[in-house]
């Protein structure tokens, strides 16, 4: 499986959206975050920016909800038409009804951890889901320092989705960029997410090139 780059609209300019997808129409994907202001310190957009961004975005739309009541709001970004919806291991009440709910609704569920949640308590549900995400940074806020004691956790949760032959996804995200990139792909992500790292760039389709060569060169599976 190839690596794949999702930006991240957070750092993109908010006024001009439809252009700012536009620039990043050689990604694999779009990531798009979610705040509510409880979960994490900032807020952002709800359901009906998103789903208006996922009519006009070049490439699927992959929803990371930094939000206190996912089993609630989840499955209204599957029904728009998400490619992916990621909630908080942390937030979900009912992490397998939810992510059986955006699987049934034709999305990739997938569940996220802040940097200090373990990936142990969530292996033997890892069937459940499509994508892991292991967040790199404290949630909340783009263009942060990529936090290397998350390295381990990538490690270990690529070792487990290949001991169980699953066809899960390893996702990071937070302060991806050229200096971290190739340590996050040979920990095993398979999924980058950059903000500032392509929307900061001048010409965002060569930061996508190049973030996405670094992986690949630098990318493992068990
Ligand atoms: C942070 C968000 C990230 C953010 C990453 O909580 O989940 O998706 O946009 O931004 P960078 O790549 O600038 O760290
Ligand atoms: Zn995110």
């Amino acid at each position: 499986m190839d690596v794949k780059i999702a930006p991240s609209i957070l750092s993109a300019d908010f006024v001009n959206l439809e252009r700012e997808l536009g620039r990043i129409a050689s990604a694999d994907l779009v990531h798009v975050d979610v705040m509510d202001n409880h979960f994490v310190p900032n807020m952002t957009f709800g359901l009906p920016v998103v789903e208006r961004i996922i009519e006009v975005a070049p490439v699927p739309v992959d929803v990371h909800l930094m939000i206190e009541d996912p089993d609630r709001w989840g499955p209204g970004f599957a029904e728009a038409g998400a490619s992916s919806v990621t909630f908080h291991a942390e937030a979900a009440r009912a992490p397998v009804r939810l992510a059986r709910e955006l699987r049934a609704l034709g999305s990739r569920a997938g569940v996220a951890l802040r940097p200090a949640t373990p990936v142990e308590p969530f292996l033997d549900l890892l069937g459940e889901v499509d994508m892991v995400l292991v967040m790199t940074v404290e949630p909340g806020f783009g263009g942060q320092g990529f936090i290397d004691g998350t390295l381990p956790k990538i490690r270990r949760t690529r070792a487990a989705v290949g001991e169980a032959g699953l066809d899960v996804l390893v996702q990071v995200d937070g302060g991806v960029s050229v200096e971290t990139i190739e340590r996050a792909a040979e920990a095993g992500a398979d999924v980058f997410v950059a903000g500032s790292a392509v929307y900061g760039a001048q010409d965002a389709a060569a930061a996508i090139h190049e973030l996405r060569e670094l992986a690949r060169g630098a990318h493992r599976h068990d």
